[in-house]
């Protein structure tokens, strides 16, 4: 495949800082020798600690969201000044528990991510159905939604700096995994999507992971897949021996 594998962990609302920082050092010091790409997502409060731990390491740091404004009287959100101003890389934006817990909209998300991009970040923004809208027929539609919605505004010189993680809700946490072939074959429409949307080259090019319930027995699988590009993981990140044995799968 030309596409290099994207392995991410995020790692939700999970671990105090010591905690963050124990399991930091481990993956660095067991993926030294992986040869993919690589990305832990802690939160906030850990951002600083962690960022001491991966810098110049090929593990990158990711934040799992950030404010639509970029400084100023906003309670309780976090900047993308502040977020770079602590090291990290990439922003995970349009995560479905911030889509369905805390009632983000399409129109928010694309805020995030122009001003993310503006701010020079690598950005993953996630999309996924519904257990009733795969059930009615609607994924392809939904995540398509989310995708033309999510980028509008972003031109294509700022698309090598988009990453798509496709994550169907019904499968976050719930030990219900996508089969290869359904998982696949969204990736193949959200790939011809950004044709449509970018071009060919574009489409060639973009990485789109897959997330819900990654595990290292179903890992290698997946990624065997066309479209997968590599894995957006939860639960699974949250121990290094588990993250490690996704992050260093075999291709077949
Ligand atoms: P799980 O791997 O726990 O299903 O979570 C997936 C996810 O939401 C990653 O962002």
């Amino acid at each position: 495949m030309s596409r290099d594998y994207y392995i991410a962990g995020n790692w939700k609302m999970h671990k105090t800082r010591a905690e963050a920082v124990d399991l930091a050092t481990k993956l660095v010091a067991e993926l030294a020798d992986g040869s993919h790409k690589y990305l832990i997502a802690p939160s906030f409060t850990s951002l600083e600690a962690v960022a001491l731990i991966v810098k110049g390491t090929r593990i990158r740091l990711g934040a799992q969201n950030c404010a639509s404004e970029e400084q100023g009287a906003h309670t309780g959100e976090v900047s993308v000044l502040q977020l770079k101003d602590v090291g990290v890389q990439t922003i995970i934006l349009g995560h479905s528990e911030r889509r369905h817990i805390y009632k983000e909209d399409d129109a928010l998300i694309n805020k995030k991510l122009l001003l993310a991009l503006k701010h020079g970040f690598e950005i993953i923004l996630c999309v996924g159905e519904l257990l009733e809208e795969r059930e009615s027929g609607k994924a392809e539609a939904v995540c398509e939604r989310q995708i033309v919605e999510g980028l509008k505004g972003v031109p294509a010189a700022d698309l090598d700096r988009i990453v798509i993680a496709y994550e169907p809700v019904w499968a976050i946490g719930t030990g219900k995994t996508a089969t290869p072939e359904d998982a696949d074959a969204i990736h193949a429409y959200i790939r011809n999507l950004i044709g449509k949307l970018y071009g060919n080259e574009a489409a060639k090019k973009i990485i789109i992971q897959y997330g819900g319930s990654v595990k290292p027995e179903n890992a290698a699988e997946l990624m065997a897949k066309e479209n997968i590009d590599g894995a957006l993981v939860g639960g699974a990140a949250l121990k290094a021996e588990s993250f490690v044995a996704i992050a260093k799968f075999k291709a077949s």
